[in-house]
């Protein structure tokens, strides 16, 4: 979810909205806004897209200087107008990203107590309890920090008191709050970039804080009400809502941006004319490492799968990766001399964040690889690795990935060289091939763009899809398959290609088209083998191949994807491309939505 709060000296309703709308990556469940004019506090929300709240506003436009809004990604409660924040109870407003984990024992017992719940959200039991607090006579402050002491959970909360119209109260414990200074008035959002029409005077709230914004003052104290100094900052944020350009979606324009963004990530890393990676790349010191922990989640996990092969093979460093969920809770030992990645697009993924701790506690020296480089993680990492990817507004990633994969490249290398794996040669060799990279992209994604909107028609007629791979492959088996039923709603599985035999080939029949990403690398003639397995069985492939696989297979296939020969080192990225425009062009296809697909948020800051 995405909050966002003013305390103005104009009125603030379509100002919010407008702020809303930079948060819409955090979830489009549904949406509202409430204000304070005059001691009456008036609502507006919507289910849906904050489309809807805003055509709302428009026939019922909500007057008052002073507000808070909301753009949801449901956890408790279904997604409709009733369960839309801001709740109000009794003159208390409340907006809350988070999960209330205490909340069903606190309804029962305010229910108990004769509270009357209007919605099947946690939030509410916020509201009630601070309708609780004011009733029995506490100040909006006194009130707060009562409530604060009673919740258990993660939360960024903002609250709105109808007899305090000059002031907004805000606690942040998980989920990222930012505060921003303007000139005579105070915002408050779930990041700088929402507030960066406003100001670019940021401060970050940390966990434990509670802070009381005026007009033109900022009180931050921790939960027992002692004040705590927290820095202001020049945000670097963009005040610019990026546009799709030519293109008909985020997406899109996202997937044919790839060369440009990856010749800024790998600029950043490499030397693209001496072939050396750069100092940059070494902000770890890899050399006396024993090992290596990875940790991410969704499309970033599967970065971080690919970058496990580099590392093991470039650098013989082992690689212990899981899902950020899992890995937090596996309580696998940990060393000192042991570093941890975490990978992550936004910064502030709540299970990556919680794992990033974990092994920060351990004492391990933690890198962190992000797009956001103001975020969270960003910001409790001891290195951080930008991707440079420029805003992925796409809830499918598309440009972070292989951003992603430039970096993961580029830090093997040097870990590579750190531990006297590689030499100077050897280095000079994969980072020339890493340089190829944007040149190669430009060419494949004009390639194979019409191959692959024709072919998208024949895959938008199947209900289930298996892609396979092997080594570096098999992961981006697993993306192809995630990136076609995030956005067409096809189920799609990724397996290592091996793995066929042992279980799903069960499932091989015509109605289920098999996806083998199989560049011509040391699996070649294996992965082969699996697709035989296929078509023995009646099953349709549709071969991701290069020029050299192609010449080496005999299969007849549904279609067959030719991309140019590839060093190794760079076949991921470019195999990339026809798995994102498959999927992207069966979806446009079936007519989804593709830029926000159902039930998705592109950042999760709940565990
Ligand atoms: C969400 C998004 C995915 C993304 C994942 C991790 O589930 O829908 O596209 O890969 O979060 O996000 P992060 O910002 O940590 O990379």
């Amino acid at each position: 979810c995405g909050i966002v709060g003013i305390v103005g000296d104009h009125p603030v309703a379509e100002r919010l909205v407008d702020a809303l709308k930079r948060l819409e990556y955090r979830g489009y469940d549904s949406a509202g806004v409430a204000t304070l004019d005059d001691g009456v506090m008036g609502r507006r929300r919507a289910e849906g897209k904050l489309f809807n709240l805003e055509t709302r506003l428009a026939k019922q436009p909500l007057p008052g200087t002073i507000g808070i809004a909301h753009t949801r990604w449901a956890t408790h409660g279904v997604p409709n107008e009733a369960n839309a924040h801001p709740h109000f109870v009794d003159g208390v407003a409340v907006v809350h990203n988070g999960i209330i984990e205490n909340f069903s024992e606190l309804r029962d017992e305010l229910v108990a107590d004769g509270a009357t719940f209007s919605s099947q959200t946690d939030t509410e039991v916020v509201a009630q309890l601070l309708a609780r607090y004011r009733r029995q006579g506490l100040g909006p402050k006194e009130a707060m920090l009562e409530m604060l002491s009673r919740i258990t959970g993660a939360y960024a909360l903002l609250v709105m008191f109808a007899d305090d119209p000059t002031e907004l109260f805000a606690a942040r414990f998980g989920p990222p709050l930012a505060i921003g200074h303007g000139k005579g008035e105070m915002f408050l959002g779930s990041d700088a970039i929402a507030l960066s029409p406003f100001t670019n005077q940021i401060t970050y709230l940390v966990d434990g804080d509670f802070a009381i914004l005026g007009q033109k003052t900022v009180a931050i104290m921790d939960f027992t009400g002692k004040p705590v100094k927290r820095p202001r900052q020049i945000s670097q944020g963009s005040a610019y809502l990026v546009d799709k350009g030519n293109h008909r979606h985020f997406m899109e324009k996202e997937i044919y941006e790839q060369p440009e963004v990856m010749s800024h990530a790998l600029s950043h890393y490499v030397d693209l004319a001496d072939h050396v990676v750069k100092a940059e790349a070494m902000a770890i010191d890899f050399k006396p490492l024993r090992g290596l922990a990875i940790s991410a989640c969704g499309t970033a996990f599967l970065a971080g799968l690919i970058g496990k092969y580099w590392f093991e093979r470039y650098a013989r460093l082992p690689v212990e990766i899981d899902v950020a969920s899992e890995f937090r809770y596996r309580e696998m030992p940990l060393s000192p001399d042991q570093a941890a990645l975490f990978i992550s697009q936004s910064g502030e993924t709540a299970d990556t964040l919680a794992s990033l701790r974990y092994c920060k506690d351990a004492g391990l020296k933690i890198g962190a690889i992000v797009n956001a480089r103001e975020s969270t993680i960003a910001r409790e990492a001891d290195a951080v690795f930008p991707i440079l990817a420029g805003p992925e507004i796409g809830v499918a990633s598309t440009k972070a990935f292989t951003c992603q994969l430039a970096v993961l490249a580029s830090l093997a290398i040097a870990a590579g060289k750190a531990r006297g794996v590689i030499n100077d040669e050897e280095e000079k060799e994969l980072v020339r091939h890493l340089a190829e990279l944007p040149r190669i992209m430009s060419h494949v994604v004009n390639l194979i763009q019409p191959q692959m909107e024709s072919l998208s028609r024949d895959l938008s007629k199947f209900k289930d899809v298996l892609y396979l791979g092997r080594g570096t492959s098999y992961p981006l088996a697993l993306e192809g398959a995630l990136k076609l039923k995030e956005i067409s709603y096809i189920h799609a599985e990724g397996y290592a290609a091996g793995e066929l035999k042992h279980g799903p080939i069960a499932l091989i029949d015509e109605n289920m088209p098999v996806i083998v990403i199989a560049p011509y690398d040391r699996f070649f003639e294996k992965t082969v083998s699996n697709m035989q397995e296929v078509a023995a069985r009646g099953g349709r492939i549709i071969f991701v191949t290069d020029a050299k696989g192609a010449a080496a297979s005999k299969l007849e296939t549904m279609a067959t994807i030719v991309l140019p020969d590839v060093a190794e080192i760079i076949a991921p990225m470019v195999f990339s491309l026809p798995i994102q425009l498959l999927a992207y062009h069966t979806a446009v296809f079936m007519g989804t939505d593709v830029d926000q697909p159902r039930n998705l948020a592109k950042s999760v800051t709940v565990e």
